[in-house]
C-alpha cells in the first residue's frame, strides 16, 4: 500500500462501527479497517469521538439569508408576512452585498461541517440579480463547498408574469436544478399544471427537480401526487424531490396510505424543514396546533428517501439559526417524535447520508474511493452527536483541514467536587 498523507485512527462511524483506520492520500480515502499496518507522516487519534461524512443541507435559501432585519424583522413571524417582507427586500439587493451574506453564511456553514448544500434561488425577477450573485459564489466556494442551485420562481412560475421565461433563462445560466412553487400557484388546476409544465423542462434538459411542495396546512394541497406521477410518467424516477409537503401532516389517513407507495413508487424524495415546519405551520390553529411537519416515520418505512434541511438562517422567515445542521436533526427528531435509538440514527442520516441522496453528490460516505471530506465530533456515536449538537473538533475536505474547535470542557468550581466535564457519559473515554 503507498504511504497515505494521513491517517485518522480509532474512530467510530455514524452507521455503528468502531476502532476504525481511514487512510488518506491525494484527498480520497485509500483503505478504512481495523488496525492498518501503514504509517503516515500525520496521524490524528479519534478514539471516543464520532468521524462523521461532513453534513449535507439539501433545502436552503442562500439569496435571503442573513438578511434579518432588512429592512425589517418580521413582527409577526409569519410565512406570509415573511414572503410580503421579501418582496420589500428584492428591489432594494445588490449583487455585492448579498455575495458578502452569501460568503458569510459558507465560513459559518464550514465551521459547522456543513460541506454541501442545495440553495433554491428566487428567479422571479426578471434582472435574475440573485441567480448571478448565487453563481459567482457557488465558483467562489467550490473548493469548499458543493454549492448547488435551484431555479425557484418564489411568485409562481404560472402566477406571475415571464415566469416560465425568466427560471429558462436561469437555467440556460448553469442553474442546475428545477424548482417551482404549485401550491402558490392561483388555482390547485394551476398548481397541477406548473408541476407538470416544470417536470417536462427537467425531462427535456436532463435537470433534476427539487419543488416547494404543498406547504401548506390545507389537507387537500396534493401536488405531492402530481408529482410523483409526472416523475414517472416521464421516466424521473430517482431525480425529483418534494420539499416541505407539510400538507401531508393534516391529510386524511387513508388517502395517505395511498400517496405513500406512490411516492416510493416514483423514486421521488421528500425534504422535511423541521425548524420551519414547526415555526410556520399550524399558525390558523388555535388549540390543538399542529405540529405541520411531514410524515417522517411513515415515510421513511415506506422506502422513501427523506432528509432534513435548515430551508432558513436570519431571514425574512427565521430569525434564528447558525448553519447547524444537527440543531435541524434535534428538533427533526422532537417534532417527529423518533426517540427510538433507531429513530434517532435515522434523523442523524437525514443531514448526511440522505441529504447527500437527494443531491446526488458523487464520492460521499467513508469507504474506499470516497473523497476524504469529514467532520470530527467531540461525540461517540450519532445519539450523542445529536444530544450535544456536538463540537466540531475537526473538518476535512478532500484531505484538507478547512476548520477546528478547541475540544468544550467545563472546569467545575463546585465545593469539595472541583474537576471537569466534556458532558458524556461517566466512564467514557474523554
Ligand atoms: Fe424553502
Amino acid at each position: 500500500m503507498t504511504q497515505p498523507d494521513l491517517i485518522l485512527r480509532n474512530a467510530s462511524f455514524p452507521d455503528g462501527r468502531t476502532a476504525q483506520d481511514v487512510a488518506v492520500l491525494d484527498g480520497k480515502i485509500i483503505a478504512v479497517q481495523p488496525s492498518l499496518p501503514a504509517s503516515a507522516p500525520e496521524e490524528i487519534d479519534c478514539q471516543g469521538y464520532l468521524l462523521s461524512p461532513p453534513f449535507v443541507d439539501p433545502h436552503f435559501h442562500m439569496d435571503a439569508t442573513l438578511s434579518y432585519g432588512l429592512p425589517r424583522v418580521n413582527e409577526s413571524g409569519t410565512l406570509l408576512e415573511g414572503i410580503a417582507l421579501w418582496g420589500e427586500l428584492k428591489p432594494l439587493l445588490t449583487a455585492d452585498a448579498l455575495i458578502e451574506r452569501a460568503l458569510t453564511y459558507c465560513d459559518w456553514a464550514v465551521a459547522k461541517g456543513l460541506l454541501a448544500i442545495r440553495s433554491h434561488v428566487d428567479t422571479s425577477d426578471a434582472s435574475l440579480l440573485a441567480v448571478d450573485a448565487l453563481l459567482e459564489v457557488k465558483k467562489q466556494v467550490a473548493p469548499y463547498i458543493d454549492l448547488q442551485l435551484v431555479a425557484f420562481p418564489q411568485d409562481g412560475v404560472l402566477r406571475s408574469k415571464g415566469g416560465v421565461e425568466n427560471l429558462k433563462r436561469a437555467l440556460d445560466k448553469g442553474v442546475d436544478v428545477v424548482g417551482g412553487i404549485p401550491h402558490f400557484e392561483r388555482t390547485m388546476a394551476e398548481g397541477a399544471a406548473s408541476v407538470k409544465l416544470l417536470c417536462e423542462i427537467a425531462a427535456e434538459r436532463g435537470k433534476l427537480v427539487d419543488m416547494h411542495c404543498d406547504e401548506s396546512d390545507d389537507p387537500l394541497s396534493r401536488h405531492i401526487e402530481t408529482l410523483a406521477f409526472e416523475a414517472q410518467r416521464l421516466g424521473l424516477q430517482g431525480r425529483v424531490n418534494g420539499s416541505h409537503c407539510t400538507s401531508m401532516h393534516s391529510m386524511d389517513n387513508y388517502y395517505v396510505s395511498k400517496l405513500l407507495p406512490l411516492i416510493a413508487e416514483s423514486g421521488v424524495s421528500v425534504i422535511a424543514n423541521p425548524l420551519i415546519n414547526i415555526t410556520l405551520q399550524g399558525r390558523h390553529d388555535t388549540y390543538p396546533k399542529r405540529r405541520g411537519m411531514t410524515r417522517v416515520p411513515e415515510l421513511m418505512a415506506a422506502g422513501v428517501n427523506v432528509a432534513f434541511g435548515h430551508d432558513c438562517v436570519m431571514d425574512p422567515w427565521y430569525g434564528m439559526g447558525s448553519g447547524d445542521m444537527l440543531e435541524v436533526a434535534h428538533m427533526g427528531l422532537h417534532v417527529a417524535q423518533m426517540t427510538s435509538q433507531k429513530g434517532i440514527r435515522q434523523c442523524f442520516d437525514a443531514v448526511t447520508v440522505n441529504a447527500a441522496k437527494v443531491m446526488h453528490l458523487e464520492g460521499y460516505g467513508i469507504a474506499q474511493g470516497c473523497d476524504a471530506s469529514f467532520v470530527l465530533l467531540q461525540a461517540r456515536d450519532a445519539v450523542e452527536a445529536i444530544r450535544l449538537r456536538a463540537n466540531r473538533l475537526k473538518v476535512w475536505k478532500n484531505g484538507k483541514l478547512l476548520a477546528e474547535t478547541p475540544e468544550v470542557v467545563a472546569r467545575l468550581r463546585v465545593d469539595g467536587r472541583p474537576g471537569e466535564t466534556g458532558f458524556c457519559l461517566p466512564g467514557s473515554s474523554k
